[in-house]
């Protein structure tokens, strides 16, 4: 059981949003689930992650001159994960609440960038898509260091640098999926990291 988010985080990331369409964070996701996330990840079979892919359905594709981390997908069957989700759900309700955005469910993945490793500059949702809303990036990394890089960059609707965003342990970043390109830089270290999606049904917005 995870414990709730506050009524007052749930209104800063809402605000954030309406100003400015993102917001980072450092304490919305409580220690004792970071610290048991980050648990999972160290033990984890890294080597059963799969590579990546762009794109979605039939277009499907692994291409490692875009990104090169290696992914596996949060399933609320597993404890550790299912914490996650939680809070998660509940920032969905709550900007639902607040919003009126109409999120309707969520998917994400761990991700590890070994050293090497990048994301090319790209956005999570093609403009009209109507899926992919919101975009979670959440960061597993104690002592990162300047020079192991891996720092999300994102970028505006116009291509200029908005932020510089190391991955250390308990940031995360949130931000609207069709207005902010963003890449992960090259990382010297393995960098963990889960990104996720609040996503609409194409039932309710198909019109
Ligand atoms: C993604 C992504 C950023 C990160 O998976 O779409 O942009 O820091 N991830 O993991
Ligand atoms: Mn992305």
């Amino acid at each position: 059981m995870v414990p709730p988010l506050s009524e007052a985080m749930l209104d800063v990331v809402a605000d954030a949003l309406v100003d400015k369409g993102y917001v980072l964070l450092s304490d919305i996701i409580p220690q004792e689930v970071s610290l048991a996330l980050l648990a999972k990840m160290r033990a984890a079979a890294i080597w059963e992650f799969e590579p990546a892919a762009i794109g979605r359905g039939i277009d499907q594709q692994i291409d490692t001159k875009i990104r090169a981390d290696k992914i596996s997908w949060l399933d609320k069957k597993d404890a550790v994960d299912n914490d996650y989700l939680q809070l998660m759900e509940q920032l969905r309700e709550g900007l639902n609440r607040r919003l009126f955005m109409g999120l309707f469910d969520y998917e994400s993945h761990y991700a590890v960038y070994e050293s090497g490793a990048f994301y090319r500059k790209h956005v999570d949702a093609l403009k009209g898509s109507q899926n992919r809303i919101l975009t979670t990036v959440f960061f597993l990394n104690p002592h990162w260091q300047t020079d192991h890089g891996g720092e999300l960059i994102i970028y505006d609707e116009d291509d200029s640098q908005l932020e510089t965003v190391p991955p250390r342990m308990g940031t995360m970043a949130i931000f609207m999926s069709e207005r902010f390109p963003h890449e992960v830089r090259e990382s010297f270290a393995t960098r963990i990291s889960i990104a996720g999606w609040f996503r609409v049904s194409h039932a309710t917005h198909g019109f």
